[in-house]
């Protein structure tokens, strides 16, 4: 392929060129210009269609769509075939944001080759650009990089962890635990995460991993000096149907809107108020005129209505 032709998917249809496109050495940039870099999960076409047109960076693809979407009680029950199918959805409309989809528990906890095997199908299947993963795993981050697979990190509160962490617990709140996940942050570094995600961390130990990294640190729960945020999009809208969390904000009441327009059409449908004749199709007047002619009828719709 030419490079300049370049689309910026191969999985989309060729980019409106007013379009600029966001990528790793993009968000690197925005780190470098102290720019804030906005992220949010999404799991279908039309809420990632309007998280990316409201202008949000990066998308996660995450498997927190386990709980908000599936209605399991943590994220480790689902697969990678669910998450493509769902990295799929987003990545047909996304136009601008960086498309990252979130290994799911169990695909890359094995050997580091059936780790870089499933990254591989989030790319070429779903076209993901990008794979994110939970803990220091630095060998699996050194072969992803080799594979020519951007990769993003996520260290804290890795809800993968649920079951060793004993909960869903801040983390590094002990001077050995915030010395452990600055060494595992740099080591990531190193092997080459293009973008790390800080969860449930103490902001002070998040400020001190964001000003020691040249990479962008992107927080959830981790305060506000990270070079990023993301939220989990169901938890912002209030359609989690969880407790709220400390850091959580919720920008819209999503579950009262629909909760009101849902009964509203039930109402509707009850009454016989759904749907009004203009919201009907009409047969055309000759037509109405031929059947009241071989009916011998003079309200062929009325007749008809009631057969
Ligand atoms: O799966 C997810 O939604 C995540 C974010 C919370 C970072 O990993």
């Amino acid at each position: 392929m030419s490079i300049t032709n370049f689309p910026g998917s191969a999985n989309s249809s060729p980019l409106d060129s007013s379009i600029t496109k966001v990528t790793i050495p993009a968000l690197a940039e925005m780190k470098r210009q102290g720019k804030p870099i906005s992220a949010l999960t999404a799991y279908d076409y039309a809420t990632s269609r309007l998280v990316d047109e409201a202008g949000i960076d990066l998308v996660l693809v995450g498997d927190s769509l386990a709980m908000v979407v599936m209605g399991h009680d943590n994220t480790l029950a689902v697969t990678v075939d669910e998450m493509l199918h769902h990295t799929r959805a987003v990545r047909r409309a996304v136009r601008r944001a960086l498309v990252v989809a979130d290994m799911p528990f169990g695909s890359y906890h094995g050997t580091v080759a059936e780790g870089v095997a499933n990254a591989v199908r989030f790319i070429k299947e779903a076209g993901a650009e990008a794979v994110k993963i939970e803990g220091p795993r630095v060998a699996l981050v050194r072969a992803l990089t080799d594979a020519e697979i951007p990769v993003i990190g996520h260290l804290g509160l890795t809800p993968q962890s649920v079951h060793r962490m004993g909960g869903y617990r801040v983390q590094a709140k002990t001077t050995d635990s915030i010395q452990q996940i600055k060494a595992d942050a740099k080591a990531l570094e190193e092997a080459g995460v293009g973008v790390l995600v800080l969860e449930g961390v103490p902001r002070e130990v998040a400020a001190e991993i964001t000003a020691a990294l040249t990479i962008p640190m992107i927080g959830i729960g981790a305060g506000p000096d990270c070079d990023g945020q993301i939220l989990v999009f169901h938890d912002m809208v209030n359609l989690s149907f969880a407790p709220k969390a400390k850091f959580a904000r919720r920008y819209a009441d999503a579950a009262g809107l629909f909760r009101a327009a849902i009964e509203h059409y039930r109402e509707d449908v009850e009454h016989r108020a759904f749907p009004s004749d203009e919201e009907s199709y009409h047969l055309s007047s000759a037509v109405r005129k031929e059947l009241e002619a071989e009916r011998g009828e003079t309200e062929p719709v009325k007749r008809l209505r009631k057969a």
